[in-house]
């Protein structure tokens, strides 16, 4: 029987396998980043970086639920140079995408700046999604800003670049995003962040269950799979083919991954399972998807990829 290919490629970069982690999980420091590249997973994302480093919201600030969880996390990261050095001095053959962010645009172009700078040449992510800085919105749900954020970008910024979407749930809103990402240079998007803002709610104590922001955060884990399966779709049904889907958001099995890749992901990212289960997640994981793609006899990704089907009209 042949061996199954789970490999996948986006921009310059070929993932062994598809799955890595989603930035904000196991990738705050380089102990954790380490663990990730050991692990099963097919490459690392850092936590998104900020140009000085972050110590983040109050705790509690993170809680799991039965279904999922909630974060309001506030970027709490090393700063930018930290993740430079970290992969400049990292020897390892698995890709390393870099998350960068900032509270303010400004800061979001001068992370960039710096990266186009350096000799970082892998992919770059530009987190336009992050709930949880207090007092701040989420570009991503202002396509005016989108738009300037990525004009300034790109007109400097010539290694690959990705973005970080929030969840979007009406077609009008994935018809207006995709017009204005088709116009750009992108190597690909991530979608979803987690769906801000939710709340958790523990009924015996009567009380929120996170700090920050009177307890509203980003939800992540089963709760969310649906959406993320709707984005990525709607995505894959607008955007360019030559910009790829990293697909995020409530994977806790093969079956999902399987799904996400249906739907047109590329490659896909874990974030709550992580959390929970530990980063043996990466190889339970990359054996279901082998095992249902054995079943259902396909051998690569792409002889399912974006292969969705609807019923007649
Ligand atoms: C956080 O640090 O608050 C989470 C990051 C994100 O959702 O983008």
């Amino acid at each position: 029987m042949t061996a199954i290919d789970l490999s996948a490629t986006i921009g310059n970069e070929t993932f062994q396998h598809p799955l890595i982690n989603a930035a904000g999980v196991w990738d705050e420091t380089a102990t954790e980043m380490n663990a990730v590249l050991e692990s099963a997973a097919g490459g690392l994302t850092t936590k998104s970086a900020t140009l000085a480093p972050r110590a983040g919201n109050p705790q509690p600030r993170y809680f799991d639920t039965d279904l999922g969880s909630i974060n309001s996390m506030g970027l709490p990261n090393q700063g930018l140079a930290y993740y430079l050095d970290f992969i400049a001095n990292t020897d390892t053959d698995k890709p390393i995408d870099l998350s960068v962010t900032g509270t303010k645009m400004a800061d979001q172009i001068d992370a960039l700046k710096q990266i186009q700078a350096s000799d970082f040449a892998g992919l770059c992510e530009l987190n336009l999604s992050c709930p949880n800085v207090v007092g701040k919105p989420q570009i991503g749900y202002d396509l005016e800003a989108t738009k300037e954020i990525l004009d300034r970008v790109f007109a400097f910024y010539t290694k690959p670049l990705g973005v970080k979407l929030p969840p979007y749930l009406d077609l009008q809103q994935y018809d207006a995003m995709a017009e204005i990402l088709n116009q750009y240079p992108l190597t690909y998007i991530n979608a979803i962040n987690s769906v801000g803002n939710g709340l958790v709610v523990d009924p015996e104590a009567e009380r929120v269950v996170i700090k920050p922001k009177g307890g509203f955060g980003g939800i992540g884990g089963k709760y969310i799979k649906p959406v993320a399966l709707a984005n990525v779709r709607a995505f894959r049904q607008r955007l360019r083919p030559e910009i790829k889907i990293i697909g995020t958001g409530g994977v806790t099995t093969g079956t999902d991954v399987f799904e996400l890749i249906l739907c047109g992901a590329d490659i896909v990212e874990l974030g709550t399972v992580v959390m929970q289960e530990g980063l043996d997640a990466f190889a339970r994981i990359n054996q279901e998807l082998t095992d249902l793609m054995a079943a259902k006899g396909y051998q690569k990704l792409a002889d399912f990829r974006s292969h969705l089907q609807e019923y007649d009209a």
